[in-house]
C-alpha cells in the first residue's frame, strides 16, 4: 500500500529544541528505580540467560532477550505497540522477529484503510489485514484497528463519485463500509480508530467530503455504527497535535464531551504523537489526563520523533528527551493503555517520504541496529516499576 497522502502531520509550532526536560521526566519516576536498585531486579522473573538486564544498553540482538519493550512494560500493564508494514511480515526475517518479540500490540500501517480494504466498490480485500490479525494472535498481541473514517487513503472510486452523490447515498456508503469492516474483524480488534483527524489545527472541523455532505453528525453516526457491529471493541477518536494544549485539543475535548452527553459510544482518544525536534515537546501528560478525567481511555497511537538529517549530537539528545517524555507521560496517566510507535525501523518509516530532509524518527536504524532511543525507552520502562498498574 503506497498511496501518497496529503501531508497531515503536525505543522510548525515553536522552533525550539526540546532539551533538558527529559531529566525532569526521569526525575518523576526516579523513586521506583532507587527502590529496585536496592531491592534487586524487579524484572528478575523476566530475565533470560545472557540478557543485558540493567546496563540500559540495547541488547546485541534486539528481540532475543528479556529486555524487550514488551516485557519491560508488562509490570505496568501498558501495551507497547508498533505500526506494521504487512509486506515485510514473513518476508523480512529481522523485521518479523522484532515485530513478534518487542511489542504487545500491533497496528496496521495501511492495510485496514478504506482504499486497501475496498479497492473496487463492493470488492473487499481483507487478506493482508487478516494476516496481521493472525500474526498478532500467534504472538499474544492485541490489535488496534486503524482507521474507519478519514479524509486520506480513500478508494478512488469513492473520491471520483463523491461530488455526484446525495447526502443519503454517501451516508449509506459510509455505514456499509464501517459495518462491513468492523463485522469482518469482530472480536479481534482491541481498539478501533473510528474517526481519524477530523479537526484542523485552529479547532474547526476539517472541510472534507464527510463534513461537506453529511455535516458534523457523521462523527456520532460512525461511532454508533461501529458499536453496533462490534459492541466489545474500544472505540477511539484519533488525531495529531492534540498532545499540545490549544485550540485543536480544546475542540476535540468539547466534541468528546458532547458525544458523551448524547450517549454516543466513544471509549477513548488517541494521541498520534508525531513529534519533531524543532517544534518542542508537548504537555502530553496534562492534555491526556484531561481526557482521562472524562472517563475515557487514552493511547499514544503513532509515536515517532523526526529530525533533520544528518542527525547531530544535539538533535540526538533532543530525540532521546522527547521519547522519554512521551512514554513517561503515558505511564503517568493510568488511563493511557497503549503506547504505539509508528513503525519499527527508519528504513520503513513514513517520515522521509512526507517531510523532505527529515528522518531518523524510529527506534531501529535502517540496518535494524537499535538506536539510543531504544535504550531510552527501555530505561524509562525500568524506571516506571512503580507506575500505576493498568487494569483495563
Ligand atoms: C501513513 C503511513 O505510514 C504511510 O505508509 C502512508 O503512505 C500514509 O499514511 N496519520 C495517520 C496514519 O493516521 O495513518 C498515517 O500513516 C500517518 C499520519
Amino acid at each position: 500500500m503506497t498511496t501518497a497522502p496529503t501531508t497531515t502531520a503536525p505543522r510548525a509550532r515553536r522552533r525550539a529544541l526540546a532539551l533538558g526536560a527529559g531529566v525532569v521526566a526521569v526525575g518523576v519516576l526516579a523513586a521506583p528505580l532507587a527502590a529496585s536498585a536496592h531491592g534487586g531486579s524487579p524484572w528478575g522473573h523476566h530475565a533470560a540467560p545472557g540478557a543485558v538486564s540493567h546496563g540500559h544498553r540495547p541488547p546485541a540482538h534486539p528481540g532475543t532477550t528479556a529486555d524487550t519493550l514488551r516485557s519491560l512494560a508488562a509490570p505496568s500493564g501498558l501495551r507497547i505497540g508498533a505500526a506494521i508494514n504487512t509486506d515485510k511480515l514473513g518476508t523480512d526475517a529481522t523485521y518479523t522477529e522484532l515485530a513478534a518479540t518487542q511489542f504487545s500490540t500491533v497496528s496496521p500501517e495501511n492495510v485496514m484503510k478504506w482504499d486497501a480494504i475496498e479497492p473496487t466498490q463492493g470488492t473487499y480485500d481483507f487478506a493482508p489485514a487478516d494476516k496481521l490479525v493472525d500474526f498478532a494472535q500467534k504472538h499474544g498481541q492485541l490489535v488496534r484497528g486503524h482507521t474507519l473514517v478519514w479524509h486520506n487513503q480513500l478508494p478512488s472510486w469513492l473520491t471520483a463519485e463523491a461530488d455526484s452523490l446525495s447526502a443519503d447515498e454517501l451516508r449509506a456508503i459510509l455505514k456499509k463500509h464501517i459495518q462491513t469492516e468492523v463485522s469482518h474483524f469482530k472480536g479481534q480488534i482491541w481498539q478501533w480508530d473510528v474517526v481519524n483527524e477530523a479537526f484542523n489545527d485552529d479547532g474547526t472541523l476539517r472541510d472534507d467530503i464527510w463534513l461537506q455532505k453529511l455535516g458534523e453528525g457523521y462523527i456520532a453516526d460512525a461511532f454508533r455504527w461501529a458499536h453496533q457491529a462490534d459492541p466489545k471493541a474500544k472505540l477511539f477518536y484519533n488525531d495529531y497535535n492534540i498532545e499540545y494544549t490549544g485550540a485543536k485539543s480544546e475542540a476535540v475535548y468539547a466534541m468528546v464531551k458532547k458525544l458523551q452527553a448524547q450517549g454516543v459510544p466513544i471509549d477513548g482518544v488517541g494521541f498520534q504523537d508525531h513529534l519533531d525536534t524543532q517544534y518542542g515537546t508537548p504537555n502530553l501528560q496534562e492534555t491526556m489526563q484531561k481526557f482521562a478525567d472524562l472517563g475515557l481511555d487514552t493511547a499514544v497511537t503513532e509515536a515517532d520523533v523526526r529530525t533533520t538529517l544528518p542527525v547531530t549530537t544535539v538533535e540526538q539528545t533532543a530525540q532521546n528527551s522527547m521519547w522519554s517524555q512521551s512514554l513517561s507521560a503515558c505511564l503517568l496517566v493510568k488511563r493511557c493503555i497503549s503506547f504505539t510507535i509508528w513503525g519499527i525501523d527508519d528504513g520503513s518509516s513514513w517520515v522521509p517520504g512526507t517531510f523532505p530532509g527529515e528522518g531518523a524518527a524510529l527506534l531501529w536504524d535502517d540496518a535494524y541496529q537499535p538506536k539510543a532511543q531504544f535504550g531510552v525507552l527501555q530505561q524509562t520502562l525500568e524506571l516506571a516499576a512503580g507506575a500505576p498498574r493498568r487494569t483495563r
